[in-house]
């Protein structure tokens, strides 16, 4: 089997067999070459840097009502909200303030945040943090709506397909809802001329290991340039609040493929990841290929009402403090953070414990 992992490290690509076998062989030193294998080719890349994203919940009304999220139409337990223009620049100046030089609004599909407000919201973060990146993970638009973002300025757009079969799609989503549909959104943005990340929650209700190895093709022929990819974790206020969550095991097996398949990608060692792991959890998804990490920057008294999935974490690395102790946390495994361009915290004269 160390045969895969080398043609795959060679080629980036493999056949649906060597997928297969690696996702579900038993041989825990194959998977810890699998693990070492990605580890390398991270490192070749990007050295022992893990870049930061600053993420910003933008809204958390959603006219979709997937059977997974928490923030899903039907659910009316949550208090809903959605950011002024206002409220979101000042999240950029705490985040720019602390170094953070990419910005990452995300929010539910709401459509009082129309395509003109958001045009302007990004026109003017881009006006006031001209060498920062904006990131967009807004759901589903027509090419119209994504052209116009990508005229006012947005960089990137972050648009998981979730899964590639059509009928497990199905069975995440309510009817509305197509996984046709989803892919074609990928294609457009492209198309529009973001950088564009996709990716999948691994262990979700019905997925099997043939579907992951289509998603595995799938990131392949899509060639993006970031992919997310973390466990399933279920919440109570949707129908799916009695499935079991995703392994972590499997989920690093997941970000280990990409990496490989896609040695300059930027995949994060995701929340959900550090929900079910605890920092250990993020830390394992650096060590095995992921090269970015996302703090929060949403006001605080917003964050418990975005919860797509329980227990969410939340960390306190919007904080100048909170990036400290995050970077001490990557030392402890011989990496550390990348702020990119005016890095005017200088880590290494911060002792933290
Ligand atoms: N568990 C894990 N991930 C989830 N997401 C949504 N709900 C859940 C959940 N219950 C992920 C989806 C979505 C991203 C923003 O969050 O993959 O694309």
């Amino acid at each position: 089997m160390p045969t895969w992992i080398d043609r795959l490290r060679e080629e980036h690509t493999l056949p649906d067999e060597g997928y297969r076998e690696l996702l579900t062989t038993t041989e825990r030193e194959t998977v810890e070459t699998l693990f070492e294998a990605a580890r390398t080719s991270a490192l070749n890349t990007f050295g022992n840097k893990v870049f930061i994203r600053g993420l910003i919940e933008v809204s958390n009304y959603c006219r979709n009502n997937c059977l997974y999220c928490g923030i899903r139409r039907g659910n009316r337990e949550v208090p809903r909200y959605r950011l002024s223009k206002e409220q979101i620049l000042s999240c950029c100046a705490e985040g720019y303030a602390i170094g953070i030089r990419t910005f990452v609004l995300q929010g539910g599909e709401d459509n009082r945040q129309t395509t003109t407000w958001l045009a302007d919201v990004v026109k003017a973060i881009k006006s006031a943090y001209p060498e920062c990146a904006v990131t967009l993970s807004l759901g589903e638009k027509d090419e119209a709506d994504y052209r116009a973002l990508s005229d006012a300025g947005a960089d990137r757009y972050l648009l998981r397909h979730e899964t590639y079969d059509e009928e497990h799609y199905a069975r995440l989503h309510p009817r509305e809802m197509s996984g046709a549909h989803r892919k074609e959104c990928l294609y457009v943005l492209k198309r529009a001329g973001f950088q564009t990340g996709t990716g999948v929650m691994v262990g979700s209700p019905g997925q099997t290991t043939e579907h992951l190895v289509q998603d595995l093709q799938f990131i392949r022929r899509l060639t993006p340039e970031m992919v997310g990819i973390g466990p399933f974790i279920p919440h109570h206020a949707t129908p799916f609040r009695d499935e079991p969550g995703g392994s972590i095991d499997l989920t690093l097996r997941m970000i280990a493929l990409c990496r490989l398949m896609l040695p300059a990608a930027l995949i994060p060692a995701t929340t959900a990841l550090a929900t079910l792991g605890g920092t250990d959890g993020r830390l394992r998804g650096i060590r095995c290929g992921a090269n970015v990490v996302m703090p929060n920057l949403s006001p605080r008294e917003n964050r418990a009402n975005y919860e797509l999935y329980d227990n969410k974490v939340h960390s306190h690395s919007e904080s100048a403090q909170g990036l400290i102790e995050l970077d001490a946390q990557l030392r402890t495994i011989g990496y550390t953070i990348s702020l990119e361009r005016g890095d005017h915290i200088n880590f290494s004269n911060h002792k933290t414990s």
